[in-house]
């Protein structure tokens, strides 16, 4: 059997030769992990302790058919699903073993599950706004000018939150469509932030917010224009939105073998229990206060993929009540 044993070492799946006689006759170094150092020339069941994979294994050393086995292990801190497949080794009636990690695979699934009940959700509350405001406008509504005109405008908001969820979705599918390929021009940065911060200077004006800004010249980076463009966009909207009236939006830019921009508000802050999950795809911090200010719960999302894409890292640093600053740091080469 120490051929067969030098064999199993070679896989690299978990995998265990078992017997005729039903005990383990050879487990490689990933099973010995996930049962224990010693399983040779016990009986499988007293090692592996799964009662589906027992009756697989059981019936594949009687019959020798194939069989398949789910698991689940769990090693106190953290649960793991395995995939096993029994099938007959060999003319000696022995059975082989080997385990599949199934587990990114089930949290890949129900990531994905989440995301639709989450896209499925949020599309369907400004929808039931709409046809509410439509039932009215045809009865009770229909010859009162005055509600008609509030309620169309209401109407006007709830659809461009449609059209902005759906934007940023779009958005959010080219980035991580894109993540592996490199972008290529040469952004200039400091012409790119004073942009950004003209186009938003009507948005900051209606919040009475000021912008602390010193053009700066020279650094570049290699990467995509319109994406570095949503990134700077994105965390200033945030800073104008969250950080509250009257206040003062600080956004800072530095060279050298890294590019790294600062944006930083004086509002409230974010908790401390948030920060992890901020760029979680429709995670909000405050969902009221998201919602009244027009947010999807995207735009962190998106600037994270976006700064991956650019081999970037994001920094999120806060104190409750002292205002919330966001760093990008992308290599200039
Ligand atoms: N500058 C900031 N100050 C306080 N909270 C912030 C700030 N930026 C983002 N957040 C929190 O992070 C959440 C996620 O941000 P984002 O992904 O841009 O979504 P949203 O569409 O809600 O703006 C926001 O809902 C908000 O709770
Ligand atoms: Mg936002």
């Amino acid at each position: 059997m120490d051929g067969a044993a030098d064999l199993l070492e070679a896989l690299p799946l978990p995998a265990l030769l078992i017997g005729r006689d039903a005990r383990i006759a050879a487990a490689n170094a990933s099973a010995r992990t996930l049962f224990g150092p010693q399983p040779v020339g016990r009986h499988h069941d007293t090692i592996l302790r799964q009662p589906e994979l027992a009756r697989a294994i059981g019936g594949c050393l009687l019959d020798g058919q194939p069989r398949q086995a789910r698991m689940s292990l769990s090693d106190g801190a953290q649960a793991s699903l395995w995939e096993a497949f029994c099938r007959p080794a060999g003319a000696a009636g022995a059975v082989l073993v080997t385990l599949l990690d199934a587990t990114p695979l089930e949290q890949a699934t129900q990531m994905r599950r989440d995301f639709v009940a989450n896209v499925s959700h949020e599309l369907r509350t400004p929808l039931t706004a709409l046809l509410g405001f439509i039932e009215t406008l045809r009865g009770a509504a229909a010859r009162d000018p005055a509600a008609r005109e509030r309620f169309l405008g209401i109407m006007a908001a709830e659809a461009s939150r449609m059209n902005r969820l759906v934007g940023d979705l779009l958005s959010l599918s080219r980035v991580e469509s894109q993540e592996r390929i490199r972008p290529k021009d040469a952004v200039d940065l400091g012409a790119l932030v004073s942009d950004v911060l003209k186009t938003l200077r009507p948005l900051a004006d209606d919040s009475t917010v000021r912008f602390d800004f010193a053009p700066v010249e020279g650094v570049t980076v290699p990467g995509d224009a319109d994406q570095l463009r949503q990134v700077v966009t994105n965390l200033v909207e945030n800073a104008i939105k969250y950080g509250g009236s009257g206040g003062l939006v600080a956004v800072g830019l530095t060279g050298g073998a890294e590019a790294r921009l600062v944006v930083r508000d004086n509002g409230p802050g974010i908790d401390p229990v948030h920060i992890p999950r901020l760029t979680e795809r429709f995670y909000r911090a405050d969902t009221h206060r998201s919602r009244m200010l027009g947010g999807t719960g995207l735009g962190l999302a998106i600037v994270k993929h976006i700064v991956n894409r650019h081999r970037g890292r994001l920094k999120v640093e806060s104190q409750p009540g002292q205002g919330a600053s966001f760093t990008v740091v992308l290599p200039t080469a």
